[in-house]
């Protein structure tokens, strides 16, 4: 592990892991680029730096525009952070396909779009991290969360595939899984809660609607980490590593539970 100062940019940096990501490795000393999607998440955030006393550039960038998605390549980047994702919930027997795309858009199209930007800086330096934040919902199936799931299925999948790929470079660019396991972010309650929207009297599941919707509110009362320390220690592991392993995860007993599950074929 070097404690060299990297310059790191995070996207989705306005909230959540994110924020308390960017937080976490401008105080080690590193160089945070902390992107949001609004000007004025950066604007808040740049106030509450300020009232902090930590130093760190904010930058407005809603990943699924190219033109913001172009600031990059301006940066040096050591490591891309791919943080921003949204969530999307509903039974795949009936939540609308638009729902699904525009998710995929989020977690994985834009995300690589994003990531393509900044390889070409880091392979020409010789040197670079890509990380993505997927999920433990990437490891094992959720119901009724897959429209969420199957987008950190694939942006597992993606990120296992381009760093056996860029191995054959040997260019010294590394890339990386960040897998959470449920944190009290909100981001799961707002998920959740997006199907109720559209899952009226004629959906499969109305008759259940009322049950699920307090089932989901006890599982994730139950399972949630309060904050998000444990994830954000992993990722200030996966910035610092000189070759990074693949897959972080966190909370330890989330990460060992979806062992369990894989193993026993789930
Ligand atoms: N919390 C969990 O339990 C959990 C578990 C596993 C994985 N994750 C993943 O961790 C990451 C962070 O989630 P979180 O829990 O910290 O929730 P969060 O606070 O909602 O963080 C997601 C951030 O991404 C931003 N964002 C959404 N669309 C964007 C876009 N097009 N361009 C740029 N930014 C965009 C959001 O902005 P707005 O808030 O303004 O929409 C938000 O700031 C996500 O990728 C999520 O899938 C979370």
């Amino acid at each position: 592990m070097s404690r060299e100062a990297r310059t790191i940019l995070i996207t989705g940096a306005g909230s959540g892991i994110g924020r308390d990501a960017a937080f976490a490795l401008a105080r080690r000393g590193h160089r945070v680029i902390a992107a949001t999607l609004t000007q004025a998440q950066a604007d808040a955030l740049q106030g509450e730096c300020s009232a902090q006393g930590v130093a760190m550039q904010t930058l407005k960038m809603d990943i699924t525009l190219p033109e913001d998605r172009a600031q990059i390549l301006d940066l040096p980047l050591d490591v891309l952070l791919n943080n921003a994702g949204v969530g999307e919930s509903g039974s795949l027997a009936e939540v609308g396909m638009q729902r699904v795309r525009a998710a995929f858009e989020v977690n994985l199209f834009a995300t690589l779009e994003l990531t393509q930007l900044a390889l070409r800086g880091m392979i020409a330096r010789r040197r670079g991290t890509v990380l993505f934040v997927s999920s433990i919902a990437g490891r094992i199936p959720m119901p009724f969360l897959m429209p969420y799931s199957m987008t950190k299925f694939a942006l597992s999948a993606a990120g296992a595939g381009l760093r056996a790929e860029l191995d054959q470079l040997r260019c010294n660019v590394h890339v990386a899984l960040i897998e959470p396991g449920a944190i009290h972010t909100g981001f799961n309650q707002a998920m959740t809660e997006r199907k109720y929207a559209w899952m009226d009297a004629s959906s499969y599941f109305h008759a259940q609607a009322a049950q699920m919707r307090a089932r989901e509110r006890r599982v994730f009362a139950l399972l949630e980490a309060r904050d998000t320390r444990a994830i954000v220690a992993q990722i200030v592991r996966a910035c610092e590593a000189r070759r990074p392993k693949l897959r972080y995860v966190a909370p330890w007993a989330q990460g060992l539970m979806v062992r369990l599950a894989r193993m026993l074929g789930v």
